[in-house]
């Protein structure tokens, strides 16, 4: 099984998430920054809301994706809203991409709201999700 973590975080808080995921399938998280160089299976995909949406990064990874990628498993935080899961599948659909009904989401800090997240329990949720996924 082919296995990439890739995120976007500004102010860290999904890095942790990516992170957690990566160091418990054995894998590097990267950002989005960097490209994927080869075909993988299962993608994870760290991203968090910014004024409702999906920071440019993000977007831009998605489209300049031109390997084979089996599915992707949305990750993500944010202050209110319930995750990225559908801004990114709106992404990943326009390059016909699968992405996962599965998908990981917490509350991530915002000023003075949900202070502390993620915190142990959902770094440790997310490396449990993860492990569960890639079976
Ligand atoms: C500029 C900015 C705008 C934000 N807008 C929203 C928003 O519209 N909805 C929401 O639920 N959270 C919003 N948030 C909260 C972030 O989604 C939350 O803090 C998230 O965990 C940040 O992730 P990061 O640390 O990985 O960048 C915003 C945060 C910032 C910094």
């Amino acid at each position: 099984m082919r296995v990439a973590v890739r995120y976007y975080s500004r102010g860290g808080n999904v890095k942790k998430l990516a992170e957690a995921i990566a160091k418990a399938l054995g894998v590097e998280a990267l950002t989005t920054d960097s490209p994927l160089t080869e075909d993988v299976d299962i993608l994870f995909l760290g991203s968090s809301v910014y004024a409702y949406g999906v920071d440019d990064h993000v977007k831009d990874f998605v489209s300049n994706i031109n390997v084979k990628v089996g599915k992707v498993v949305n990750v993500s935080t944010a202050a209110l809203v319930k995750s990225t899961y559908k801004q990114v599948g709106k992404l990943l659909a326009e390059k016909n991409i699968p992405q996962a009904k599965e998908e990981f989401y917490c509350r991530g800090s915002f000023g003075p709201m949900h202070k502390g997240r993620p915190n142990e329990n959902d770094l440790a949720a997310a490396a449990d999700f993860a492990k569960k996924i890639v079976g």
